[in-house]
């Protein structure tokens, strides 16, 4: 099932972590497996630093006794290892932030050297990259902002969650928005903070499926 294709897929990602590494620690079901199978390593002795991508993380990785820095306290990352919502092998280009930590995931993908997207094989689109992209806009004229997305034609869906807005970690809303063509516009938008679709940034993406664990380098 999913969930062991997801560790799968995690663990192979671990394995590439080494003593002495800054590893940036991504968010979602798929990243906390990963988080969980380096809490395993660092428990046998692995001496390594972590910067987490969200609170969620955060809260996972002190509970399993990473030792954790601030983005800002480290120079770089060696490694980060993060899931994704769609994968598109072909460009080398993923869509994130279904969880919400879109634009934490993305500063430590910027600062990282190396960075993993781990992945079921559910999550490889053979049509390139089709999903709605999940927009981080500050708060004060949200609505103004969601007006912009619509007349660029982005289809802005205010994501919401027990009836009130989502906030995210840095205290922003998310809009769903159509598609992944028009992000450079998207991204133009005063209001705007952040984009999920990661171009230019992934190194490695690691995918299990049925047929077993490939890693792809770009
Ligand atoms: C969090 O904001 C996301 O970018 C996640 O990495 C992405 O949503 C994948 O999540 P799952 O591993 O839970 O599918």
């Amino acid at each position: 099932n999913a969930d062991q294709l997801k560790e799968q897929a995690a663990r192979a990602a671990v394995a590439l972590i080494e003593a002495g590494m800054t590893v940036g620690l991504g968010t979602g079901s798929t990243a906390a497996h990963a988080v969980r199978a380096l809490g395993e390593r660092v428990a046998s002795g692995l001496s390594i630093v972590g910067v987490p991508t969200s609170q969620q993380t955060e809260a996972q990785a002190r509970g399993l006794g990473i030792s954790l820095a601030e983005l800002d306290e480290v120079d770089h990352l060696d490694i980060t290892i993060d899931g994704a919502d769609e994968i598109d092998l072909a460009s080398f280009s993923v869509i994130k932030g279904f969880g919400g930590a879109l634009l934490r995931e993305k500063l430590v993908a910027r600062a990282t050297v190396r960075q993993v997207i781990i992945g079921d094989g559910g999550k490889v689109s053979a049509r390139g990259l089709t999903k709605v992209v999940p927009v981080e806009v500050v708060p004060f004229g949200a609505r103004h902002t969601a007006r912009a997305l619509e007349r660029l034609g982005a289809r802005p869906v205010l994501r919401e969650g027990g009836g009130a807005p989502f906030v995210t970690d840095g205290g922003n809303r998310i809009y769903d928005c159509d598609s992944a063509r028009i992000a450079a516009a998207i991204k133009a938008l005063p209001g705007v903070v952040d984009h999920g679709l990661f171009i230019d940034l992934v190194h490695t993406i690691i995918v299990a499926g049925d047929d077993g664990v490939r890693t792809y380098r770009r």
